[in-house]
This record gives C-alpha cells, structure tokens and sequence, in this order.
C-alpha cells in the first residue's frame, strides 16, 4: 500500500494495517512531520525530484535519497560534527543538498578554503548528472558549499589523498565500495572518528548471498519504499556481500548496519 503525506487514517483503518504497512505509514510520517522535522527537508528538494521523474522516469528518479534518510544523515552530520564531507555519487545532488544544509546549521561557512575546495566534494562520472546537480545546488542556495568533479570516482579519490573529511557518503558503484573504503583508511583520508555511511547495503539479494548471520532482529524487514522493481545483479549482490564481510573484520572500525530502506552501513573509523 502506498501512502501519501495527506492520509490520516482513522483508527479501525490503522488497526486493519499489517505491521509492513504501519512501518511504511510512519517512515513517511517521520519525514515530513511538521512540529519535528520539516526545517530540515530543504525547500527545493521536491522540486528536484520532480524534475527528475519528468525527465527521466520513476526507476531512475529513485536513485535519490528520499526525505528520511536525508533528514537522518543531516542529523549524524549535525552529531559528528562535520566540517568536510565527501560525497562519492552525486547524481542530481539530492542528498548533496541535505548535506549542505546541515552544514549551514553546524555554522560551517560556504566557499573555498585553504585547501582550496568547498566543504563539500561530491564525485559523480555522469557529466550529464553532474550538470543539473550544479544547477539544483544554486537553485537551493548551496552552490558554495558543493563543488562536483566529473570522472571514475577510483581515480578521482586517489588526487584528492592529501584531503581528510568528517564524513563520507558512499552510494555510487556497488563493485567498488571496498576500493573507496581501503582507499580512504590507508591514505587517512577520513578523521579520527570520522563517519563512513555506505547507502544500499542490503539489498535483498545481498542477504541471500550471506554465509553469516545478519545482525538484526529475525522480523526486521526493509522498509517499503517500493523500488519500482529495481533488480540487481548477481555480481553486485556478492560485492556487496564481500564488502560487508570485509568491514566486519576490520578492527580499525565500529560498524553498524540499519536494516532501512535497502540498507545503510553506519562506520565509524578509530585510528
Ligand atoms: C544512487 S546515485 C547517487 C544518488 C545521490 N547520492 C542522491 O542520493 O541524491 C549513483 C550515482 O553514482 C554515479 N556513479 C556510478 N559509478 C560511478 C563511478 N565509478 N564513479 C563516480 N560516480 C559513479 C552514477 O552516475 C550515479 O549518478
């Protein structure tokens, strides 16, 4: 069942929900309540996405962070205290938004500093995506904060080693989650207590491919934010698997993974 933000059920309603439905019912309301949350849901973001359905379709509009994982990394950055984010995915700059605006609210200033960079790196090797994200950042004001660089992001990151940040999204190729991880720990490119979030995770088929047990609850499942039918392949459920495994054992790490949306790996790095 899909759920819009104007929907108020009445209580036989709410009481005839499965337990999959009510945790859809208030993913949704927990993004967009009013007295709680909704300064943190920048202003242009639905306009964003809109533009990005019409122009590309639902499937791959959806390849954007919705509102609560927006308003939940926003709030990690406010805890971790960011000044530096990097951002390896950026795609038409929705969750880059977020990040912006969260900076703002941590007092971090916009523009260039003495390294000679934004606050904000964001790689994306789509010059077309890289483009209308450029776009979208001045329509929400936040075009000081984000700079975009266009290229694979493996070689991107290697030119940017001499840089350390607070924090690091990672949600672009699946296959080379293990590259960007090992290439940012060896080169210390995130801070001492520095925040990984690595974004889908657990895809179903990653579980399937799992020969260890999934640290959560036996009942937990992803919440339904209905992918359109996206599939992934083979090959990139056993990355994602092989990068899980890897991160498990690494002990220069606390790692977490919340079983939400298709899986978020919360890590923090301890050197
Ligand atoms: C899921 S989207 C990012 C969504 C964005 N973080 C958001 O939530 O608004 C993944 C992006 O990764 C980019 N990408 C894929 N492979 C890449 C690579 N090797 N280097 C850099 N970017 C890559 C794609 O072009 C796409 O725009």
């Amino acid at each position: 069942m899909a759920f819009t933000i104007t929907d108020a059920p009445t209580k036989e309603e709410l009481e005839s929900y499965s337990a999959e439905q009510l945790r859809a019912y208030y993913a949704l309301k927990a993004s967009n309540n009013d007295t709680l949350s909704v300064h943190s849901i920048p202003p242009t973001v639905d306009g964003v996405r809109r533009r990005t359905v019409d122009k590309y379709g639902e499937l791959i509009a959806y390849m954007s962070i919705e509102d609560y994982q927006g308003i939940l990394q926003g709030f990690l950055i406010g805890l971790v205290g960011a000044r530096r984010i990097l951002e390896i995915g950026t795609f038409i700059g929705t969750s880059a938004i977020y990040f912006a605006n969260a900076l703002k609210r941590n007092g971090v200033k916009g523009g260039v500093d003495g390294t000679g960079h934004k606050p904000i790196i964001s790689l994306d090797i789509n010059e077309e995506f890289a483009e209308i994200a450029r776009q979208n950042f001045v329509e929400a004001g936040v075009d000081d904060y984000i700079e975009v660089i266009v290229g694979d992001a493996n070689k991107t990151l290697a030119s940017l080693s001499d840089l350390t940040f607070d924090l690091c999204f990672i949600d672009a190729d699946k296959e080379s989650y293990r590259n960007y991880y090992e290439t940012m720990v060896n080169n210390y490119m995130i801070a001492k207590d520095g925040l990984f979030i690595f974004d889908n995770t657990s895809f179903d088929k990653v579980l399937t491919f799992a020969d260890t047990p999934v640290p959560v609850a036996p009942d937990a499942k992803p919440l339904d934010v209905s992918l359109g039918g996206f599939e992934i392949t083979k090959e990139v459920a056993i990355s994602l698997h092989e990068f899980n495994e890897h991160i498990r054992k690494d002990p220069r790490i606390e790692v977490v993974m919340l079983p939400l949306y298709t899986g978020i790996t919360l890590v923090r790095f301890m050197h």
